[in-house]
């Protein structure tokens, strides 16, 4: 039965065949080691992400999640403001709003985006109010975005019931939230805050205001009703 065979020496060939008319960028997925070094352009955003394997970015989180692939986590990244980089390791994707030198870590790879910047979710650019002053408190605030006023005019944002733990610089009793931003506009070092108000559930009133040098991942925290933080370049 040579026609048989004939099918069977030939049916390999044609599956390899078949991928070639499915989209180039879909097949070549990358993967660490054989990526170092490469360029990967995402597909939704066409974002241009260069790969090295065996490095980490060390802090400069601005969020976590899980991915299965690393081309999941690049996506992540081009879906979320103000992501600039990534570091990868098991199917943890570190999302970066602050590239660090890299460190070796042979567990780890990175990437980082060249070139002009497309987010796939643009952030809400619903204005926190006219100005802080008319700050109307949580939930209401929640997400709302101010591009004049944060810390040497770079654009904030407000989230409601979150909290950074760490990085801080300064801490101020009975103190309200726009004296808490005032205080962070006028210090150098501050990136922005965490203000823990005296009656959880409208953020509003006086309560404790800390400062923050760096922020870590922002975290759920049913006490802190507002935290602050800056979207600006880094
Ligand atoms: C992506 O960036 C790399 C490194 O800068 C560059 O060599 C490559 O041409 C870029 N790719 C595209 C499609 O722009
Ligand atoms: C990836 O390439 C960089 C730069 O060429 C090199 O320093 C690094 O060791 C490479 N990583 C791996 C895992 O080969």
């Amino acid at each position: 039965m040579p026609s048989y065979k004939f099918l069977l020496a030939v049916l390999p060939a044609l599956t390899l065949a078949t991928p070639s008319t499915i989209p180039r960028r879909d097949l070549q997925l990358p993967s660490c080691p054989n990526s170092n070094g490469t360029s990967y352009i995402d597909p939704t955003t066409n974002n241009n992400f260069t790969l090295t394997c065996g490095m980490d970015f060390p802090r400069g989180n601005l969020a976590v999640t899980q991915t299965s692939t690393l081309a999941g986590c690049l996506e992540a990244c081009s879906a979320t403001m103000p992501c600039i980089g990534v570091s990868y390791t098991g199917e943890n994707c570190y999302l970066k709003r602050k590239l660090n030198s890299p460190v070796s870590n042979p567990s780890v790879a990175i990437a980082s985006i060249e070139g002009p910047i497309i987010y796939a979710n643009q952030p809400e650019t619903r204005k926190c109010g006219e100005d802080f002053a008319s700050f109307e408190g949580c939930p209401t605030s929640d997400g709302c975005n101010d591009y004049s006023l944060g810390p040497d005019g770079d654009p904030m944002t407000i989230l409601c019931g979150r909290d950074f733990y760490g990085g801080d610089l300064a801490q101020f009793r009975n103190t309200d939230f726009d004296t808490c931003y005032g205080r962070c506009s006028a210090n150098h070092y501050c990136v922005g805050f965490s203000h823990v108000p005296s009656y959880p559930g409208t953020g509003t009133g006086r309560g404790v205001c800390y400062l923050k040098s760096e922020l870590a991942l922002p975290i759920h925290s049913e006490k802190s009703n507002v935290a602050y933080m800056r979207l600006a370049p880094y």
